[in-house]
C-alpha cells in the first residue's frame, strides 16, 4: 500500500533552520527514515516537500483520486490555510486516514501556532516528538488500514 508523507513550507530547510527546534537532521534523512519505517510496516512510502500551497492542495486531490493515505506536516499552512483544510477534509470524506505531524510542539511556542485548521479534519495529530512522530504516524496508518 502506498502512503504519501507530505511536508509543507520551509521543511526543505530541515537541518539548517532552527536546529534547536527542528533538529540537525535534514529532509534527505527524513526521507530515508520514513521509507525504512514504511518498509517495516509493509507500506510503500513516498516523501514529498513543497513551499507551494497550490501544489500541496493538488497532492491532496491526487491522494483522494488514487485512494492514498496521507501523513502530513503542513508546517505554517497548519495555522491559516483554509484551502488546505478543505482539501484535507476530502481525504477523510474518502474514508482515508490523514495523520497530522509536527516535529516541534506548536502549543508550546508562539501564540499563532496554537491553532491548527488541519487538526479538526485529521484522523489524529502527533506533535513534539521530532522525526519519531512520522514513525508513529506511519504505524497509526498501518494500524488503521488493518482494522
Ligand atoms: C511545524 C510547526 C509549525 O508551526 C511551523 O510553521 C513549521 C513546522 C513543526 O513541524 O513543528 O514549519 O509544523
Amino acid at each position: 500500500i502506498k502512503v504519501i508523507v507530505v511536508n509543507g513550507p520551509n521543511l526543505g530547510r530541515l537541518g539548517v533552520r532552527q536546529p534547536d527546534v527542528y533538529g540537525r537532521q535534514d529532509l534527505a534523512e527524513l526521507r530515508r527514515l520514513c521509507t525504512a519505517w514504511g518498509a517495516e510496516l509493509g507500506l510503500d512510502v513516498e516523501v514529498r516537500q513543497t513551499d507551494d500551497e497550490a501544489e500541496i492542495i493538488g497532492w491532496m486531490h491526487q491522494a483522494v483520486d488514487e485512494k492514498t493515505p496521507v501523513v502530513m506536516n503542513p508546517a505554517a499552512f497548519t495555522h491559516y490555510s483554509y484551502g488546505l483544510a478543505d482539501a484535507a477534509h476530502m481525504i477523510g470524506d474518502a474514508g482515508l486516514p490523514l495523520m497530522e505531524v509536527h516535529i516541534s510542539n506548536p502549543s508550546a511556542r508562539d501564540e499563532f501556532r496554537k491553532r491548527s485548521v488541519i487538526s479538526p479534519v485529521a484522523t489524529g495529530t502527533i506533535t513534539g516528538l521530532g522525526f519519531y512522530g512520522y514513525k508513529l504516524a506511519l504505524e497509526a496508518i498501518a494500524h488503521l488500514l488493518a482494522a
